[in-house]
């Protein structure tokens, strides 16, 4: 059996992708590039879109799949992309979304594949981050909220395909 406690409630989530928005337009402006990294982004990138033109902004969307962990709780260290990459930004800025940053490969990945396409520049924004477990020198230029090392589930994020239609964000605890 697994539990799930909650970290993050609803609420509180709603309340800091607004405020994420506000940060976003206030420092690339409200022409840009979203591109989502599939699948945790999925619920966070929806929410964070309604609330960027809440904000006044008017991006594209994009979507980009990685794929990294396997069906545990730890990641395979191999970053891989799943069908192509967007490549046509018009010289406008891009902004790289993904639910979590945590060895930083996976970001780091996707953020080296959009470079030299022609984004006037290449923005990240996750919606968690684990600094304490990064294997690679990379920081979110936007971070919903920072976490321990701990293994999170819901909005969007999963363990083994399970709890992504979470509406929260909590903590998995295996009982025997
Ligand atoms: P990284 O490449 O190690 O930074 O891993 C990033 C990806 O691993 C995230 O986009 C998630 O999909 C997944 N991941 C990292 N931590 C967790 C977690 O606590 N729960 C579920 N998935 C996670
Ligand atoms: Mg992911």
């Amino acid at each position: 059996m697994t539990t799930v406690k909650t970290l993050f409630k609803e609420d509180e989530i709603r309340a800091r992708v607004d405020a994420l928005a506000l940060e976003i337009v206030g420092e690339i402006g409200t022409d840009f590039t979203v591109i989502g990294v599939l699948k945790g982004a999925f619920v966070f990138m929806a929410d964070l879109v309604r609330a960027l033109d809440r904000a006044g902004a008017e991006p594209r969307i994009e979507l980009m799949r990685l794929s990294s962990y396997g069906r545990g709780m730890t990641t395979s260290g191999e970053v891989k992309l799943v069908g192509n990459t967007p490549d046509d930004f018009e010289g406008k800025p891009v902004l790289l979304v993904d639910d979590i940053v945590d060895t930083g490969l996976s970001m780091a990945y996707g953020k080296d594949l959009l470079a030299g396409r022609n984004a006037e520049n290449v923005w990240t924004c996750a919606l968690l981050d684990k600094p304490s477990r990064r294997k690679v020198e990379i920081n979110a230029d936007f971070v919903g909220f920072e976490i321990d090392d701990v293994f999170v589930v819901g909005y969007g994020i999963d363990y083994a395909e399970r709890f992504r239609h979470l509406p929260y964000i909590g903590l998995v605890e295996a009982d025997e």
